[in-house]
């Protein structure tokens, strides 16, 4: 039997709110919280800084092994400049989908992911976690929530009623994606067989946490 690491792994689809309870259940444990979607994101950024296609696979694999990053705090630096908010723009998350269906760059970025756990023990959010970084996590959380509930979220978020036109956007958006992550060659989203899966589509963020915590507790 391989030892297991000090790792909760939560994996899921986009917009499902594992982010955030990935990162309070990293504080209430006091662990470090990896996000591995900014690694993807900061690919797509340099790259586009350094003028190469997102198409280019080999060209963008060398950009993501050798990624000025520094992650502080809440911020993420990239060759020193401050980029949190930058990479979280539309654009630069549909390059981050593009650069995460190249299997030269997932690979560039696997051993970067497993250098963030140290002994404080690691908090890992990111679609493959639980299956090809972290296989030996001792805690696997496939966190989901209906097409809906997570169009909804968005939309709150932004704004937005949950009627209208702009809201079918969003929930075509998010059904699109699913479909994409579902059925792509290279890392597809698929819960790992020994995964906990936790629905959320009925639950607060506190209440997610807390299920979490509380499976936790239990190993
Ligand atoms: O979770 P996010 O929106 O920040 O992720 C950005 C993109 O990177 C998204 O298209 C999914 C992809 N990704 C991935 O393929 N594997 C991960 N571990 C994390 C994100």
């Amino acid at each position: 039997l391989e030892p297991r690491l000090k790792v909760i792994a939560i994996d899921g689809p986009s917009a499902s709110g594992k982010g955030t309870v990935a990162a309070r259940v990293a504080n209430v444990l006091n662990r470090d919280y990896l996000d591995s979607g900014a690694l993807y994101r900061l690919t797509a950024l340099y790259a586009r800084q350094q003028h190469i296609n997102w198409q280019d696979e080999s060209g963008v694999a060398v950009l993501a092994k050798n990624l000025p990053v520094i992650f502080h705090n809440e911020c993420i630096l990239l060759d020193s400049k401050d980029v949190t908010a930058e990479i979280r723009a539309e654009d630069i998350g549909m390059g981050a989908s593009a650069v995460a269906a190249l299997p030269a760059v997932r690979d560039a970025l696997l051993q970067r992911q497993r250098n963030f756990l140290t002994s404080k023990g690691l908090v890992a959010d990111g679609r493959d976690m639980a299956t090809v970084v972290f296989p030996q996590a001792e805690l696997k959380i496939f966190l989901t929530a209906s097409a809906t509930v997570r169009a909804q979220r968005r939309a709150l978020q932004f704004g937005i009623a949950n009627n209208g036109i702009e809201y079918q956007q969003i929930l075509t958006d998010i059904e699109k994606r699913d479909q994409t992550d579902r059925t792509r060659l290279v890392a597809p989203l698929k819960p790992a067989c020994d995964a906990k899966i936790l629905d959320t589509s009925l639950l607060t963020i506190e209440e997610s946490v807390e299920k979490v915590l509380d499976w936790y507790r239990k190993i």
